[in-house]
């Protein structure tokens, strides 16, 4: 049972909180039930596509234009109010934020005490007990489970109750390998309740790629399931976990979570969930945290060295991902919101949990493969959920349209009012196929640009006014309180004015955004505020178009985007290079027709070699698929007598991208490398190997 918030000790935090209690119950829905619901939902048109923000009507503030001018101009007032109206607290903050861009130190919402899962579960459960909080589209089409608030905080509060049971505290770092479930979902939360931090590893990544993360955090314990169930296949996940604890002596205990039921080795670590939560009292008391306790953690790829833990924390990610969501995407109340990225992802993060759950939205739990068991899932279960919004990755629908229009024209679509994507370049034919085959000319479409570092959506082109040009091809305007700057890479200047390409900064701090990397904080100074001192580096380059809307140009670093995954380049050359036949290699991205970008590697052999070509080749791409992930593996591997260096001994990737493009034409000025004529060797081989 949902128990009372605690009052502030002081007399004044106590009124505060008896206001905003009635506010944050009321305001919001009040408003919208003026604006007439059931019209708005029907009427897709683009006349209702932002939601101004009613806290600021007293100001007079109703355009977007005033709205977005002022969370530039007065952040502290403008996210200050929106804090204290959109979120539930137990005690007021005292400063907005104390935040220095050029030392990297961000703090928002100073000594505000909250729970982000009561915020994203009890006042719904309270208001709402019987709402659909989450609909649970299992990998089988039809057989989806429906959740309400009520059903979903006993569900929570067993979990919490289990967790702390077993000794588990705040700060404690909990791993969570579980497939897309409301038992996953409620993993999540329950730390968040009891104030550990989770760290969701994609329960696609390898047993050493989870072990790595769990030793980098020292996690005591593990939530996985016994199985998980993707395109009608079985994935062994309790298998890899046991494989990678053996190496991580921290790990204390492991919960298992049935999914599929069927009988899996349990070792004296191993706690079978389903138990544990039956017997478990569905009442907790939720823990009192502080704005800037870390939330979660979520590893990512960064150009050099091992992932990295980016660390967000309590309210500021929570208002920002409940903030963005709610603007983005229209949401409005009663609608089903569909993102179908996994919870192992920051977009399953924010757009799954965080944003959907503390609007009080039904989110989707989306557990199957956008081909499963044909290529019109998606669609069939847009109609047959009647889905609002979809929010999925450009690597899909570019699949997708080469599946032919049939598989979308079939089914009735009408429900859909936003169209979103997210995690790479949308480009123009798979925009105009998104907007005109499966939206049928009506729904907006927002590219949304962002960063697991970012916590939210940063640029896109809602929320605008109603009427404002969406372009294909790029998410164009920035969100509340985000200023894009354009820095030449070079001069460190900034470029003002249209059409200007740079290294995409923002000039001021927003609450979303990552605290530092768990464990190294030096290292997310280095790299996110010391290129360009003053500034938050996101490590894209963008063009800034004459109108003043931004297109992002793709990676500045060594950082891969493949189908929408970050991957370093070094994380797979250390992979490779690990082959006792291996010399050395290096990897590069390539335009990629579906994936956006394939993995394209340089390998140097050994003088001599124990196996085959081909043996060598089945052995590198397997070790990139077991020690990281399936989607690691190289698309192209070229074995070469050598690498095109410098004098100082240092790969020239530039070269080596020309090449994997198949532009040998452009590989400009070579002359300057130690030895020029491995280019030409490079190319004939890559020539030979099409
Ligand atoms: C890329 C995903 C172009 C970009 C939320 C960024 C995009 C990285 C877009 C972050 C977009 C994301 N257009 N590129 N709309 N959205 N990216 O951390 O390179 O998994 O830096 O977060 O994806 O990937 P991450």
């Amino acid at each position: 049972m949902f128990r009372c918030l605690h009052r502030g000790s002081n007399l004044l935090t106590g009124v505060f909180n008896a206001s905003l209690l009635r506010t944050s119950a009321n305001t919001v829905s009040i408003l919208e039930t003026k604006t007439g619901r059931k019209s708005a939902i029907n009427d897709n048109t683009r006349s209702i596509s932002t939601t101004p923000l009613p806290e600021f009507d007293k100001d007079g503030l109703k355009s977007h234009d005033d709205l977005y001018r002022l969370s530039i101009e007065k952040p502290d007032y403008f996210w200050g109010t929106l804090a204290r109206s959109r979120l539930q607290w137990y005690e007021d903050f005292s400063l907005t934020k104390d935040c220095d861009m050029k030392s990297g130190h961000i703090r928002w919402f100073l000594d505000g005490k909250i729970n982000a899962s009561v915020n994203c579960v009890d006042r719904h459960a309270e208001s709402s007990p019987d709402k659909i909080a989450m609909i649970w589209e299992k990998d089988e089409p039809g057989t989806q489970e429906y959740v309400t608030y009520r059903e979903f905080q006993k569900l929570l509060c067993k979990m919490s109750n289990v967790l702390e049971g077993h000794g588990v505290k705040q700060g404690d770092r909990v791993a969570i390998y579980m497939p897309k479930s409301p038992t996953a979902v409620a993993a999540m939360l329950a730390c968040a309740r009891i104030g550990a931090i989770h760290s969701v590893v994609f329960a696609g990544f390898s047993a050493e790629a989870l072990a790595g993360r769990i030793m980098d955090a020292q996690v005591e314990t593990v939530i996985t399931a016994d199985q998980g169930v993707r395109g009608g296949k079985i994935i062994d996940l309790k298998k890899v976990v046991d494989d990678a604890v053996q190496t991580c002596p921290c790990v204390k205990r492991v919960f298992v979570y049935q999914r599929t039921g069927n009988e899996v080795p349990m070792s004296n670590i191993d706690i079978n969930l389903d138990k544990e939560l039956e017997s478990a009292s569905d009442s907790h008391t939720p823990a009192v945290l502080d704005s800037e306790d870390l939330l979660f953690m979520l590893y990512t790829s960064g150009s050099t060295g091992k992932p990295k833990g980016i660390a967000h924390s309590q309210a500021g990610y929570l208002l920002y991902a409940n903030m963005t969501m709610k603007h983005v995407f229209d949401y409005k109340e009663g609608e089903t919101f569909g993102c179908v990225a996994d919870i192992g992802w920051i977009t399953g993060h924010s757009y799954v949990v965080y944003g959907p759950l503390s609007n009080g939205a039904t989110t989707l739990l989306f557990e199957s493969t956008p081909v499963y068991p044909d290529p019109g899932r998606y669609w069939e279960m847009v109609e047959r959920l009647k889905l609002n919004h979809i929010y999925l990755a450009p690597t899909a629908l570019r699949m997708l349209l080469k599946n032919g229009d049939e598989w979308v024209l079939k089914y009735d679509r009408s429900s859909l009012r936003k169209l979103g994507c997210v995690g790479e370049p949308l480009n123009n034919e798979a925009w105009d196929w998104y907007y005109n085959v499966v939206g049928e000319g009506r729904c907006d479409i927002c590219d949304t640009w962002w960063q697991t570092e970012t916590g939210g959506i940063a640029i896109t082109p809602r929320p605008s006014s109603p009427d404002a040009e969406i372009r294909p091809a790029m998410p164009m305007r920035p969100f509340f309180g985000i200023e894009p700057v354009l820095l030449d890479p070079v001069t460190k200047q900034e470029l003002t004015g249209g059409n200007v390409k740079g290294a995409l900064c923002v000039r001021h701090p927003w609450p979303g955004m990552a605290r530092t990397i768990y464990g190294d904080h030096d290292r997310f100074l280095k790299t996110y505020y010391a290129d360009y001192p003053g500034f938050y580096f996101s490590g894209d380059g963008a063009y800034r178009t004459q109108d003043g809307y931004y297109q992002i140009t793709g990676r500045m670093d060594d950082v891969l985007n493949v189908s929408g995954h970050r991957l370093g380049t070094a994380e797979i050359e250390d992979v490779i290079d690990d082959h006792e036949d291996v010399a050395e290699s290096a990897v590069v991205g390539f335009p990629h027709e579906i994936k956006g970008e394939g993995i394209y590697a340089f390998v140097v052999l050994k003088d001599r070699v124990s196996k085959s070509e081909e043996e060598l080749m089945s052995d590198l791409k397997h070790a990139c698929k077991s020690r990281v992930s399936s989607f690691a593996q190289p698309d192209f591997i070229l074995l070469t007598p050598g690498l095109p260096k410098t004098r100082s001994g240092k790969i020239m990737r530039r070269i080596l991208r020309k090449i994997a493009a198949n532009k040998p034409d452009e590989l400009g000025d070579v002359s300057t490398l130690f030895d020029p004529s491995i280019v030409e060797i490079l190319v004939d081989k890559h020539q030979q190997s099409l």
